[in-house]
């Protein structure tokens, strides 16, 4: 079996599309869904995501703004500009983008973002609404995974689902909306011991561990879909996810490619929260 190719850039692309009515009802209301960036420091994987955000954010009609700050910057600077950026009507998603430098609180941070423009949902509120099913603002990645299984027709229900990754900006969320979505969910990490025992009983495999090859062709079980979160630079430049794509692609019946698989929706995703955020700020009842 060779697994069918889950193509992100074409789903992100659709998305987009659909979103293009939804900010034209926006700007008609004198509306410009406006997303401010917050970043720490020069991490260059960050400077990447960022310069990605605010292009994204171009394209499909919405304002950007990114705030940079030194590594060194005293952290009440940076929680006076959010605070700021939480009162200000033209602005209606705030996001810190993560890793921050060492010596700052992350959880002060993240929860002094309103949680009406918490398009990121990484604030405490958001993260409890995840949990109950009640989520007004899913993390993006996980958002993002969810739309593309939606997008090729892989139903959740009943499947077997097998995270691979424990962590609060994808593996821990990704479990909860796959539990919502009626799957039997494990979540494996780096003290798992025999990873493979767990993802060869997967129907669906999401890998978001951040290491090369870790999922090898005998670790998947056959005819599974594989999706794969990884984005990892090797020595020789090359970007490669978290998965042996061109062996377990011969197992696999879809899987994501890195970069083009998951990559675009996380984007994308974001763009969608921020046009919910101006929409919900436009009609407080929603
Ligand atoms: N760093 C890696 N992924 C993310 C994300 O989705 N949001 C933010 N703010 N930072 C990140």
């Amino acid at each position: 079996m060779t697994a069918q190719i889950i193509d992100g850039n074409a789903v992100a692309a659709k998305v987009r599309d659909g979103y293009k009515a939804r900010v034209e009802r926006l700007l008609r209301q004198g509306i410009t869904p406006g997303l401010a960036v917050v970043m720490v420091g020069d991490n260059p994987a960050s400077e990447v995501y960022v310069g990605n955000k605010v292009r994204a954010c171009r394209k499909v009609g919405l304002r950007s703004e990114a705030f940079r700050f030194r590594a060194d910057a005293p952290q009440e600077a940076v929680l006076e500009r959010i605070a700021a950026l939480n009162a200000d009507a033209s602005i209606h998603g705030v996001i810190v983008q993560l890793p921050l430098p060492p010596g700052y609180d992350m959880r002060r941070l993240l929860e002094a973002i309103d949680r009406n423009k918490d398009v990121d949902g990484f604030h405490l509120y958001n993260v409890g609404g995840l949990v109950i099913g009640e989520t007004v603002f899913p993390p993006c990645t996980p958002y993002g995974v969810q739309i593309l299984l939606e997008h090729v027709g892989i139903p959740t229900e009943g499947q077997n689902v097998v995270v691979v990754g424990a962590s609060n900006i994808v593996g821990k969320p990704m479990a909860l909306m796959l539990l919502q979505k009626e799957a039997t969910v494990a979540i494996c990490h780096v003290k798992t011991r025999d990873l493979a025992q767990f993802t060869i009983l997967a129907d669906i495999l999401v890998v978001a561990a951040g290491k090369p090859d870790l999922i090898t062709a005998p670790m998947v079980k056959r005819g599974a879909v594989v999706i794969d979160v990884g984005i990892n630079r090797l020595p020789d430049g090359r970007l490669v996810g978290d998965v042996d794509f061109e062996a377990v692609k011969e197992r696999a019946s879809w899987i994501t490619p890195v970069p083009g698989g998951v990559g675009p929706m996380t984007v994308t995703m974001l763009l969608g929260n921020t046009i919910s955020a101006a929409e919900r700020a436009a009609s407080p009842r929603l």
